[in-house]
Order: structure tokens, then C-alpha cells, then sequence
């Protein structure tokens, strides 16, 4: 069966010092209240290696939050999937609304991202979402349609089978505005489904689908407690080690 999965992703926030420390709290209290899902903690690339070796990567899995779109070589400032892996990470985020938005990032330069996210052992949080406009004319199913078809339906049944995907609507991501838990589990059963179509019953049965947006231990419970929702992708929430055990604890 299909894992519950609570990831945070810290985006471009806390120093070394700080990220080192949140992973410890985390660790703690972890140690002490076992919990009922998949723990994973997605930090800046220059804190992997040391919060990698902060944690039990059992317990707190670790994830970089993009990787490069080439093997290696003459990509000046870029961090290949090999070398996420290097530092003891074993998760990826990729195609976040922020990075497709403010970095240009396309389904074909994810699809390039997704396959070398898994030809390096790497699990793909492969991210989905509408924007606002779109969610507005009623186009967000053939938004993400468009965004697992272009980046991920060229994958192998096996291959997909180690994909996790995250439902963020861009219009709650940071503004306090969660989907509702209709509005999610709306969209998720959609997107199994279209994944059922492409893979069958037993692949879409085992994908986890995370949701991401405004997610917080006041929402997680009506939002995680849906059939179709698997977890979540938490961004604010994620940088306080009470705030992200309270949504841990919706399990
Ligand atoms: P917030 O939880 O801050 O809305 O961010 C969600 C997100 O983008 C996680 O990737």
C-alpha cells in the first residue's frame, strides 16, 4: 500500500547553523514520538551533507530541493542528482511551482531532471499545480494533466512507481489560503485516475500524493484524513520543529 509522507520543503531559508539545528529538534522529538508516516526534510543544497549526518536517514529521510538537468561537467553554479546523492540524500523535489515560475523551468527540462533524479536512486517529489487564473476558468485538471504527462508519463510502470507527486495549488502556496479538503481530494482522485489510466490500478493504487499549500497542524487532520490525499508538501510550517510535528501528528 501507498506510504503517508509528511516533506518539508525549507526553500531558501536558514543558515547552516540554523538548518543543523531544526534537523536535531526534529531528530528528538522523532526519537521520542515514533511517527505514523514518512518523515522527509527538504533543506538548501549547502546543509544536506551535515543534516544528513544529523539524522537517521530511516527516520528523517533528506531532499534537495532541485538538481541539475545534465549529468556533469561545464554548468557552471548547478549541483548534478549524483551529487545530491553524494551527501546522503535520498529525495529530490522537483519542478516546484517557484522554480518553474521564477526559473524557467519546462516539462522537458523536468522530464531531463526526473531521469537522472532516479538513474541516481533519488525519489522525485515531482510537484504539480495550477495557478489562480487557471483554477478560476476551471483549467486546472488539464493543467496537470499537461505537467504529469510532459514530465513523467515517458517513464516506465516501474520507473513511475518511485515517483511521489505533490497537488500544489500555486494560489495557497505562502498566502494562508489552503484548498479546501473537497478542493483536494477533488483534484487528487483526478490525478490517480490519471495515472490509473496510464499505468493501471496497481501503480496509481501505490503513488503517494501529497498536498502543498498553507498546510498546518490546524488543517492537516481535515486535509490528510481524504482517500486520495497521501500527505503533504510543507513550505512555512516546515521551519518549526513544533509547527511540523503538530502536522506530523495528523497521522
Ligand atoms: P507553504 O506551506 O508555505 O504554503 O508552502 C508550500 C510549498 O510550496 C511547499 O513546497
Amino acid at each position: 500500500m501507498r506510504k503517508n509522507i509528511v516533506a518539508g520543503n525549507w526553500k531558501m531559508n536558514k543558515t547552516l547553523t540554523e538548518g543543523v539545528e531544526l534537523a536535531k529538534k526534529l531528530t528528538t522529538i522523532l526519537t521520542e514520538n515514533k511517527p505514523n508516516c514518512d518523515v522527509v526534510i527538504g533543506t538548501p543544497y549547502i546543509h544536506l551533507s551535515e543534516v544528513a549526518k544529523t539524522v537517521d536517514t530511516s527516520v528523517i529521510g533528506v531532499s534537495a530541493q532541485n538538481c541539475a538537468d545534465k549529468v556533469s561537467g561545464a554548468y557552471t553554479g548547478e549541483i548534478s542528482a549524483a551529487m545530491v546523492k553524494s551527501t546522503g540524500a535520498n529525495y529530490v523535489i522537483l519542478g516546484h511551482s517557484e522554480r518553474r515560475a521564477y526559473y524557467g523551468e519546462t516539462d522537458a527540462i523536468l522530464k531531463e531532471k526526473v531521469n537522472l533524479a532516479l538513474n541516481n536512486d533519488l525519489t522525485p517529489i515531482f510537484c504539480i499545480g495550477e495557478v489562480l487564473e487557471e483554477r478560476e476558468a476551471g483549467k486546472h485538471f488539464e493543467v496537470v494533466t499537461t505537467q504529469i504527462t510532459d514530465g513523467l508519463f515517458h517513464l516506465s510502470a516501474e520507473e513511475f512507481s518511485k515517483v511521489v507527486l505533490a497537488y500544489e495549488p500555486v494560489w495557497a502556496i505562502g498566502t494562508g489560503k489552503t484548498a479546501s479538503p473537497e478542493q483536494a481530494q477533488e483534484i487528487h482522485a483526478y490525478i490517480r485516475k490519471t495515472v490509473n489510466d496510464k499505468y493501471g490500478s496497481e501503480v496509481a493504487d501505490n503513488t503517494s500524493i501529497l498536498y502543498g499549500g498553507s498546510c498546518k497542524p490546524s488543517n492537516a487532520k481535515e486535509l490528510f484524513s481524504n482517500p486520495d490525499v497521501d500527505g503533504g508538501l510543507i513550505g512555512g510550517a516546515a521551519l518549526k520543529s513544533e509547527d511540523f510535528h503538530g502536522i506530523i501528528t495528523a497521522f
